[in-house]
């Protein structure tokens, strides 16, 4: 959101910075994330894949917004998705978008309704931290993805690092240059729409540091981080979005990790 908005009072912007309400579930589904699709999304897959995720699993998609995500693991992995969102908004979107590949199911109270402890084989969860605003949010987060899990089910989690500020990536810009933000404080990131324009949002700062710590604390073990390479790539991402720039920024400093757990 420019000052400009904010001054105003947008209300279309201010939910855009959420990405709830209808304007906001619009506003993320018109998102290019060509960084994400190179270094984000393939590597949960990766990941998923060598814990034996696959056909007849139950992976959950914890923050699934629009479904776009879910909808490839399900046709990538052959598993049963489940996208489980607190924006009614988004989910609409992602019943309207899927080919009936995942199924989706509405967060409330920061409790997936309909789903029992265990019932999931693995989750992931990707760029949902950025929009939780204190520690306890995240916790509760981490908490209702553990009590859905079975004991030794992989928790997949995909973030962005909010310590690369200023660099401008191909999808993507983290704040100002130089800036430094405390756990949880908000910054500004600017994301390219498929129309080529930048959309601007508020974001909750949470370095990937701490994020083994808060893990642990809600009852994971064998916290593992990997920040994927442009090199590593060429190995799972689409060969033509690999070869459809040269992805300078992503090499020089790459803005993703993935951090995976096992549910303890
Ligand atoms: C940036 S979008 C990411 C969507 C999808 N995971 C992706 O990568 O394309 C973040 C999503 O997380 C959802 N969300 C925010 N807080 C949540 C919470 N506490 N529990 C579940 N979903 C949440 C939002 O409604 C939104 O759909």
């Amino acid at each position: 959101m420019s000052d400009s908005e904010r001054e105003s009072g947008d209300q279309g912007a201010a939910e855009a910075a959420a990405w709830s309400g209808s304007e906001g579930a619009r506003a993320f589904a018109a998102l290019e994330a060509a960084t994400d699709w190179l270094l984000g999304y393939p590597f949960v897959f990766r990941a998923l894949a060598r814990r034996r995720i696959g056909a007849g699993a139950v992976l959950v998609d914890y923050g699934c917004g629009p479904g776009k995500v879910a909808g490839h693991a399900a046709r990538l992995l052959g598993a049963r998705v489940v996208g489980v969102d607190t924006s009614p908004e988004m989910l609409a979107l992602a019943r309207a978008s899927d080919t009936g590949a995942a199924e989706y199911h509405l967060v409330d109270g920061g409790r997936v309704a309909g789903l029992a402890d265990g019932a999931a084989d693995a989750v992931m969860c990707s760029h949902v931290l950025a929009s939780l605003p204190d520690e306890e949010a995240v916790l509760a987060v981490f908490r209702e993805v553990r009590r859905l899990l079975r004991p030794g089910g992989p928790f997949v989690l995909l973030a962005t690092d909010p310590d690369r500020t200023g660099t401008e990536y191909a999808s993507l810009r983290i704040g100002e240059a130089g800036a430094v933000h405390a756990p949880g404080q908000e910054l500004t990131v600017r994301l390219r729409r498929t129309d080529g324009s930048w959309q601007e949002v508020r974001n909750h700062a949470w370095p990937v540091g701490l994020l083994p710590g808060l893990l642990e604390r809600a009852g994971f073990r064998d916290v593992v981080q990997h920040r994927p390479t442009v090199a590593e790539a060429g190995e799972v991402a689409d060969p033509a979005l690999v070869g459809s720039r040269p992805w300078a920024a992503e090499r020089e400093r790459p803005p993703l990790v993935v951090t995976t757990a096992v549910a303890a």
